[in-house]
């Protein structure tokens, strides 16, 4: 099939929308990362989108909605927790988990009793839902395992051919995926970092669970509460070494062991100390929003063909810093070394 380029004017969003009522594929903007969008109702829709990403059954799907009163149409149960969080984050980067109404396939959820839903900052997107009259099923537009879209260019390099049409809302502004609050146990779960900081979610709730999902590497056959969480991520093509400690350390380090096919993913503040390495950055250290913004393009870029191994700086500290941590993580498959604890090798 061909991949139609479609931008967010008045009537390319009805033609989005249209497609979306018919069961196709719409890759959709959002402020976080690009989505792989079908109707969330409709089951034989929402097998082409596993089909497209080749994203294992067992994954369930966030359904986007247009606003929060949507909530009741698809959640058996809404407790004032989420309530209180969709009036301080919504529209914005926050997946609420809650129990699912019958409304909902189980080709959608994944067989579970729990969907996530979210309402996107991007409001050609809800326009789009709005329109199709349907949640929109979306998960990050990219194939499975691989870092996650934020250009629709990207898109189109992994899904060109296979999807109808992609929505050109520009550049996300977030760049990593949303943060992931589960609302279903007695106190609230934290399954994913992103776009809103663990702590501003804390202080709103008074209590959060950081799940093991997010802090360590769960293994392949584990009961995960995320499916997502244990398969592999954002992994480009090269082996992703995380590089921790001051930004000197991590030169020596990186300089003593830099060899051809590697290559160094660094802050913007950096750059002069790799000199001669071809750095590429991601962003500024001092700006962590542009480190999540920058992240996945990067990690993209590198992914040429020619690179083999990345030595990469990673932000510490809260925020949306934690989200960065949490996906370059992923990205090395936790491999991390401390460059103070490591005697330069000559
Ligand atoms: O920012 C985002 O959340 C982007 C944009 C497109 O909205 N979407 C996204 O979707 O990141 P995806 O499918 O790439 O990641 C969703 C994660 C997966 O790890 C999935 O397992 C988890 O959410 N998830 C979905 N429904 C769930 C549920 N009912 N219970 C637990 N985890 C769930
Ligand atoms: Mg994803």
């Amino acid at each position: 099939m061909t991949t139609q380029l479609l931008s967010t004017t008045g009537y390319d969003l009805e033609r989005a929308a249209e497609l979306i009522k018919k069961g196709g594929l719409v890759a959709i903007p959002t402020e976080t990362v690009y989505g792989l969008g079908a109707n969330g109702l409709d089951p034989e829709a929402v097998g082409k989108i596993f089909l497209a990403k080749g994203r294992p059954q067992d994954n369930p799907l966030i359904l986007h909605i247009h606003d929060a009163s949507q909530l009741y149409d698809f959640c058996r149960e809404v407790p004032q927790t989420a309530v209180l969080l969709a009036e301080r984050f919504w529209p914005g980067p926050l997946t609420m988990i809650l129990p699912v109404r019958d409304t909902v396939p189980k080709t959608t959820t994944a067989g579970l009793d729990t969907v996530g839903v979210r309402c996107p900052d991007n409001a050609a997107t809800r326009e789009i839902i709005r329109l199709a009259g349907v949640p929109i099923a979306a998960p990050s537009a990219n194939t499975s395992g691989k870092p996650s879209t934020t250009t629709a260019a990207h898109v189109l390099h992994d899904m060109e051919g296979k999807i109808d049409a992609v929505v050109d809302g520009g550049p996300c502004r977030v760049g990593v995926e949303s943060t992931i609050v589960d609302l279903t146990g007695p106190v609230p779960r934290l399954l994913r970092p992103g776009g809103i900081g663990p702590e501003e979610l804390e202080r709103l709730l008074g209590a959060l669970v950081i799940d093991r999902a997010v802090t360590g590497e769960i293994r392949a056959d584990a009961v995960v509460r995320a499916p997502g969480m244990k398969y592999k991520h954002y992994a480009p093509e090269a082996e992703v070494l995380i590089v921790e400690g001051s930004s000197e350390a991590a030169a020596r380090y990186i300089r003593s062991r830099f060899a051809p096919g590697d290559a160094v993913l660094c802050f913007t503040e950096e750059l002069d100390l790799f000199a001669g390495l071809n750095p590429t950055a991601y962003g500024c250290a001092l700006d962590p929003g542009s480190l999540s913004a920058g992240l996945f393009a990067a990690l993209r870029a590198l992914d040429n063909g020619t690179v083999q191994r990345i030595f990469a700086r990673c932000p510490t500290g809260g925020g949306v810093s934690a989200a960065v941590r949490n996906r370059l993580q992923k990205s090395a498959a936790y491999r991390t070394i401390d460059a103070e604890q490591v005697k330069s090798e000559k």
